[in-house]
């Protein structure tokens, strides 16, 4: 057994990323006063990390990419049969059920951000496609961004009982590789982390969403009040 790399440096720098700008939003909505502006900029961050890790799950490195871990419903029925195995052998990327864990938490994630857009504070900022939306519709939008983020916070309950579960019981520790992209296994693993390729698939990730949110809508900034 050696120790190869798995998880290139950018889906772990995504990872912690997402972590770190999901609990800012919870933070920047519930918890502090006036901070809706920041909740906003971090909103767009968190549309770019999703358009990047799309993007990164069709060009990334072999075990990031969707057509490494997104399985049929054969290949998830037949691994969750043996999910309560102890000695069910170790997936190199994602297992298939984690795999189908890993698209339903994107999902939401875009699912949530993209409502965003739609939101307003009802005293000082809107935004950027209220202006687009009819009111029947920026009604379902801001219920879906109410509703989605108490369906996230199951699903993140979940995903992280789910790998206490594997750590206690299986004995399969999947966080260290989430940090250094390590894992210890008789297989090859990736050669490097394609860093260059990272960093063109990042700007192009920042142009689509600097577009989808300065560019598109309409009238950039309207709706946006101020102090006097
Ligand atoms: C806001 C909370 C979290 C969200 C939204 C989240 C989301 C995700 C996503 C989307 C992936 C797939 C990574 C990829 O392929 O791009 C993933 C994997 C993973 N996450 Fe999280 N995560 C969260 C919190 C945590 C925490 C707190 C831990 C550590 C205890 C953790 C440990 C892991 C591990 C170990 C994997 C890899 C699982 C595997 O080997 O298949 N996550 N997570
Ligand atoms: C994934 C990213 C996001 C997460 C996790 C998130 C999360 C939340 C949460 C938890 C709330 C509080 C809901 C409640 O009170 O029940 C909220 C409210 C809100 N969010 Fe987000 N949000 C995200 C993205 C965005 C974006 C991109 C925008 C706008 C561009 C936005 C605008 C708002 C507004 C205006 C409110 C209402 C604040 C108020 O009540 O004054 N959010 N969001």
């Amino acid at each position: 057994m050696e120790k190869v790399l798995i998880w290139d440096l950018p889906t772990r720098a995504f990872h912690w990323l997402l972590v770190v700008s999901l609990i800012a939003q919870y933070v920047t909505a519930e918890w502090l006063d006036n901070a809706i502006q920041w909740h906003f900029y971090i909103g767009y961050f968190t549309l770019f990390l999703i358009t990047f890790r799309v993007m990164w799950g069709i060009i990334g490195t072999e075990h990031a990419r969707f057509a490494s871990f997104v399985k049929g419903p054969r290949a998830v029925w037949g691994y969750a049969k043996t999910l309560f195995d102890k000695d069910s052998p170790e997936s190199l990327g994602h297992n298939p059920l984690g795999g189908l864990f890993v698209i339903v938490m994107l999902l939401l994630v875009a699912v949530q951000a993209i409502s965003g857009l739609y939101m307003t504070d009802d005293v000082f900022l809107d935004g950027p496609y209220r202006q687009l939306a009819d009111e029947e519709t920026l009604a379902i939008m801001s219920t879906i961004h109410h509703v989605a983020f108490d369906a996230l916070l199951y699903v993140i309950g979940l995903h992280i009982a789910a790998v206490v579960f594997y750590t206690i019981y299986k004995k399969q520790k999947l966080v260290p590789p989430m940090i250094d992209g390590a894992k210890e296994t008789r297989d090859l693993g990736i050669f490097h982390s394609r860093m260059r390729l990272a960093l063109a698939v990042a700007i192009v990730a920042a142009a689509i969403v600097y577009v989808a949110i300065e560019v598109y809508p309409p009238t950039p900034g309207a709706g946006e009040y101020y102090y006097y």
